[in-house]
């Protein structure tokens, strides 16, 4: 662990939300919640059946907002090593639920979009969303049907705030990812950005991957994220 860290850029994908009840994305049979990714993450998949698209997505929104499904002690840890670290910190999240928020992180970016909101294909404008929505909801700007997509970056698509993300890397001295597989660029990329400026790039996942990191530490997130950054904090 590099000791004085001054700069910290943190990545997360979907095992960090695991423990809290949502489903990771790339089970070995290709199938997130039990549908081809191809149907329902793809703007080809949209334009083929945007019903099936509408309504895979309503289900993660009410399942996201349903009772059990809570931060855990991972999110909460990282929101508190923002609040208490000296330095300059950014959360990169995968994630499209709102957990980190939840726990209290604030210095944070949804790169690949977030479930709670929807955005009008004419105007490109954004809007917050809880109740479910289809192909027959009035646009809040346009004021007529059939301009709302969700706000989630499918595949072939530019993830969003890549060049806030892209400094934070070139001047970072410490990189964490937490709970992703590295399956998918540009995120899977970032070690290697960050390597630019000899930051300690490190991986805490359930497993090791195959990506090139200094340092891996396996284990749940809930368990190994607060440890981890408990030592870090003591560094500084
Ligand atoms: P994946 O489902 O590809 O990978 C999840 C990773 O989390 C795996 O390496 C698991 O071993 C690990 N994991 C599972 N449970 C864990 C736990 N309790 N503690 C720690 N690690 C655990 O998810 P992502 O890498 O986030 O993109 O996927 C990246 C992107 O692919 C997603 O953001 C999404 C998807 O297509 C878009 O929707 C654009």
């Amino acid at each position: 662990m590099s000791a004085r860290a001054e700069s910290i850029v943190v990545l997360t994908g979907a095992g960090i939300s695991a423990e809290s009840g949502i489903k990771t994305f790339r089970a070995a049979d290709g199938l997130w919640e039990n549908h081809p990714i191809d149907d329902v993450a793809t703007p080809e998949g949209f334009e083929r059946n945007p019903q099936l698209v509408y309504e895979f997505y309503n289900q993660r929104r009410q399942q996201l907002l349903s009772d059990p499904i809570k931060p855990n002690a991972a999110h909460s840890y990282l929101a508190k090593f923002e609040h208490e670290f000296p330095g300059k910190f950014l959360l990169v999240t995968q994630n499209v639920d709102n957990l980190h928020e939840r726990a209290g992180s604030e210095n944070l970016v949804h790169m690949h979009g977030e479930l709670l909101k929807m955005r009008c294909l004419n105007s490109q404008l954004v809007f917050d969303i809880i109740e479910n929505f289809n192909f027959d909801t009035n646009c809040r700007c346009c004021r007529s049907p059939g301009n709302l997509r969700p706000h989630i970056v499918w595949f072939g698509e530019m993830p969003f705030h890549m060049n806030k993300i892209n400094q934070a890397l070139e001047s970072c001295d410490v990189f964490v990812a937490i709970g992703t597989s590295g399956n998918v660029y540009p995120a899977s990329g970032f070690y290697q950005t960050a390597k630019i400026r000899r930051a300690r790039t490190v991986e805490l996942n359930l497993e090791r991957t195959s990506s090139g990191f200094d340092e891996h530490i396996v284990g749940n997130a809930s368990e190994i994220v607060p440890k981890y950054f408990e030592n870090l904090l003591q560094a500084c």
